[in-house]
């Protein structure tokens, strides 16, 4: 099964997630909201957008675009009035040169033909736009965590396919310039170890109901230790950045 298919199953669930629970991911959507460095006025493609929690962080809703392929996610931006539309990642159908930014959080690991994606992403930028994709890194404790833990207890598995030096060539291949590398290191935060077990069963469909015993195990290879006060889960992603050059030689 392919991953819009497994998304069009667990998006639900990963939904009441965000819903229940809409501060675990705080840290990490004001993290990639900085990186995005949006002015006053530049429009922002959020690729893909899932429920449309980013849209939260922009001050106005004229300036956000969302973009996701699973039908649940579409329906819930749109009841939660943020601008989405359902479509593939690589064909969006959208106008060319109409966005300054392009923002990517969590969702390229999942798209097998980064190529297309990425020539997708220099055509909706404007000459000058930037692209800011901040996913989970290849050989890294978060990208075993999914491809180890969360593939053994999610029926349809977890393998993605992580951020690697492929995906700068690319991005090069694609028109991109001035192609970076950075970290992004945060926390993940609920009060309590059960509300935590709670939000990542959901988020993640952890349909094979690992217990909080199994789970906590699973946390301490992503450098969590046993807390009183709170429940904090190190997260890390990898950034990568890149922009469309002003005057270039593929407009
Ligand atoms: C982990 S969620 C991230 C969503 C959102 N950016 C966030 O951080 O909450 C992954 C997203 O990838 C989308 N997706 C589904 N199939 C995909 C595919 N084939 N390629 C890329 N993304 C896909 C899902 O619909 C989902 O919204």
């Amino acid at each position: 099964m392919d991953y819009s298919a497994i998304f069009g199953k667990r998006a639900g669930q990963y939904i009441e997630a965000c819903e229940r629970w809409p501060d675990a991911r705080v840290e990490e959507f004001s993290a990639f909201f900085g990186y995005l460095k949006l002015q006053q006025g530049e429009r922002l493609l959020d690729a893909p957008c899932g429920n449309g929690t980013l849209a939260r962080y922009v001050s106005n809703l004229h300036q956000y675009q969302g973009v996701d392929p699973a039908p649940a996610f579409d329906r819930a931006c749109k009841i939660a009035g943020v601008n989405c539309k359902k479509t593939s990642l690589r064909a969006t159908g959208l106008v060319g040169a109409s966005f300054d930014v392009v923002g990517s959080l969590t969702g390229v690991h999942h798209e097998f033909n980064r190529v297309e994606l990425y020539q997708e992403w220099f055509r909706l930028l404007r000459p000058g736009g930037r692209l800011v994709i901040m996913d989970v890194g290849r050989a890294t404790p978060v990208g075993e965590f999914l491809n180890d833990f969360v593939d053994r207890w999610n029926s349809n598995g977890h393998q993605g396919d992580f951020l690697h030096e492929a995906d700068a060539v690319g991005l090069k291949q694609a028109g991109f310039e001035r192609v970076l590398w950075a970290d992004a290191a945060y926390s993940w935060e609920l009060p309590t170890d059960k509300n935590m077990h709670a939000f990542m069963s959901k988020l993640f469909g952890l349909d094979l109901s690992p217990d909080l015993a199994t789970m906590r195990h699973s946390w301490l290879g992503l450098g969590w230790r046993p807390s009183p006060g709170s429940c904090r889960i190190p997260w890390s992603l990898r950034l990568l950045t890149a922009v469309k050059a002003r005057v270039s030689h593929y407009d």
